[in-house]
């Protein structure tokens, strides 16, 4: 009877080892490398990413590469080494993965560009962001809206500066030329001036998308442009960063007594609260959430084996669309789902409550984040 008892306890043995291996087996590891946690928008991303992730079984290694190319490539090779089952990745410069990335595909590993396009490599199975060119329109419309611009009106002018983002960032340029694609019309029909005369991207740029970059190239566009009383009446910043440090160079450099419209993106905390006060005028929001939630679908499905396409949105009740043309990474078009940007102003802030991402504070005055307060 003791050896039938020792036998039966050996095999339970080796049956749980089994068991653990085969979990230890089937539970997939996702890569996931985020840019930095000094733009407030990607510690959000990181963080939904992992707890969709996370509640869905996987197991994730989660970096922040301190907006360092560098760093960045260290990060993804040591996930590479780490024998990640997918790569998720948005890229603090499109063009500085492509060696990196040939380790991923010698080892298998598909690559999902997260929010920003990866480029020159094929090892991207697709790409998850928002639509960014129509961001830039939201802003430019968003303009002409406030202004009430008509192009059969050129009785009225009125003067223009604009902040782009990262030229190392693939989206800044889309950002950039939405905005103004929209707003040349009223540029050509003398409607909208540009006393600084930089209308083009290279010119207006904002390397590492850096609030303290963007403030000293107001300063010095105020100083050189507007310091004869000239009045500045919109200041179009591609992003919240940005649009903190052209606020602040508004505030502290600029002479006029009126309060120029400001632009901006991501809903940043600091930037609702300037919208609160009226030192920004709008931000287009993107609900990064929901971003995480269509990575983790496709992700499910990748990892599975498959390869899907449109019906991915289907099952989820996120507003996309699946696009297969508008995203060329050099080595040809990108597959990608492209979630709907939209405004927020002081007159819709609510919109943001409804999202459960974001909470009044105790004054009812300004708007926190709910993970803050969790
Ligand atoms: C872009 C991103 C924007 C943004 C910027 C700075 O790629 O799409 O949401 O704010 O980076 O992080």
């Amino acid at each position: 009877m003791k050896k039938v008892i020792s036998i039966l306890l050996a095999l339970c043995m080796v049956l749980s080892l089994c068991a653990f291996a085969l979990a230890d087996e089937e539970t997939k590891t996702v890569g996931i490398s985020m840019p930095t946690k000094s733009l407030e928008r990607w510690n959000r991303d990181g963080e939904y990413l992992q707890e969709q992730f996370e509640e869905a079984g996987y197991e994730v290694e989660l970096t922040y590469s301190d907006n360092d190319i560098t760093q960045q490539n260290n990060d993804v090779a040591n996930l590479i080494a780490d024998g990640v089952d997918l790569l998720i990745i948005s890229a603090i410069n499109g063009e500085s993965l492509t060696q990196t990335l040939t380790d991923a595909e010698d080892a298998g590993i598909p690559v999902i560009a997260y929010d920003r396009l990866i480029m020159n490599t094929d090892v991207v199975s697709y790409y998850v962001s928002f639509d960014n060119y129509t961001v830039g329109v939201l802003q430019g419309q968003f303009v002409i809206d406030t202004l009430g611009l008509d192009l059969e009106d050129t009785s009225k002018t009125y003067n223009i500066e604009f902040t782009a983002g990262d030229p190392a960032d693939n989206n800044a340029g889309y950002f950039f030329n939405g905005a103004m694609d929209t707003l040349k019309p009223y540029i050509d029909a003398g409607i909208l001036n540009v006393p600084s005369g930089k209308t083009e991207f290279e010119q207006v740029a904002t390397p590492s998308w850096s609030t303290d970059t963007a403030l000293e190239n107001m300063q010095n566009t105020l100083a050189s442009y507007y310091s004869d009383g000239t009045v500045l009446d919109v200041a179009l910043c591609s992003n919240d960063s940005t649009a903190l440090g052209v606020a602040q160079a508004i505030s502290s450099d600029y002479a006029g007594d009126n309060q120029p419209l400001v632009t901006g993106q991501d809903g940043d905390i600091a930037n609702l609260q300037n919208i609160v006060d009226g030192k920004q005028t709008m931000t287009v929001y993107k609900n990064v959430s929901d971003e995480a939630i269509v990575t983790l679908e496709l992700s499910k499905i990748m990892l599975a084996g498959g390869a899907p396409a449109e019906e991915l949105l289907d099952s989820l009740d996120v507003e996309a669309a699946y696009d297969t043309e508008s995203y060329d990474n050099g080595t040809g078009i990108i597959p990608s789902y492209l979630l709907v940007p939209f405004v927020i102003t002081a007159d819709n802030l609510d919109l943001l409550v409804d999202t459960g991402l974001y909470e009044w504070d105790a004054d009812n005055q300004y708007l926190v984040s709910t993970a803050e307060t969790t």
